[in-house]
């Protein structure tokens, strides 16, 4: 795959994501498309990936999905590498792009099947997201929000996992991490709290070598 070269401001988190995020980008999108039957989807049916960075998960996605994408990122430098990346992979006719926040973005209610996003919802005021992603999915639709790099690595990736891990260690990468802690307790309680009765199907919290939530909009509200 072709690499776009970044502004500026994007040179080093593109330089680390490139060189080791890449597979984990790939494992996230077979996976989810594999467990969430994404193949099935039509080309009507939306997926929405937000803080998409680069767009990659969604680059992927689009190789084993029909359906059409929503790319949200508040960084334009971002958004313009994406727009490159959707262009190369013949996938940018059936995509949106909006540089926004994920908290202010308008989303009709109960419109997008499938919500991705990675290494993202602690940046944002998560539950201000949260509760849009309850929103935005359709009756019986799933988000899938996290951090990890997927569930089966190969040993050489994990090994490419490791030596980030101790880079980030060792550079002082801010990922947020501590505040990521917060956003799977108090993220879980808020869905629970807010929306468990009547809304949601499920919450699960899944150890993808790394933290994801997957959500499941229940198909009919209980009442
Ligand atoms: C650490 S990067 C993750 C990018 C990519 N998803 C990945 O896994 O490599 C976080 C991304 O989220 C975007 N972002 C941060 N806060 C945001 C917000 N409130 N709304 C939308 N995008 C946001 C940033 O611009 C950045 O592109």
């Amino acid at each position: 795959m072709k690499f776009f070269e970044p502004h500026e401001s994007m040179k080093e988190f593109c330089k680390t994501s490139r060189e080791y995020f890449f597979e984990g980008y790939q494992n996230i999108a077979r996976e989810a498309a594999e467990w969430f039957c994404l193949s099935k989807l039509s080309p009507d049916d939306r997926i929405l990936e937000f803080g998409g960075g680069e767009g990659f998960i969604s680059v992927f996605l689009s190789k084993l999905s029909p359906a059409r994408f929503v790319y949200i990122d508040k960084n334009h430098h971002a958004a313009e590498l994406a727009r490159k990346n959707y262009e190369e992979a013949e996938m940018l006719g059936r995509s949106d792009i909006m540089v926004c926040e994920v908290e202010k973005a308008e989303i009709p209610e109960n419109s997008v099947k499938f919500i991705v996003s990675r290494g993202t919802i602690q940046f944002t005021e998560y539950k201000k997201t949260l509760s849009n992603v309850v929103k935005w999915l359709t009756p019986g639709g799933i988000a899938f929000i996290g951090c990890g790099f997927g569930l089966n690595l190969t040993d050489e990736y994990r090994a490419k996992v490791n030596e980030f891990l101790a880079k980030k260690e060792k550079d002082n990468i801010d990922t947020q991490s501590d505040k990521f802690e917060e956003v799977m307790f108090e993220g879980y309680r808020h869905l629970i709290d807010n929306y468990f009765d009547d809304r949601l199907e499920y919450v699960k919290a899944l150890n993808l070598n790394g933290f994801f939530f997957e959500i499941k909009k229940a198909e009919k509200p209980v009442q």
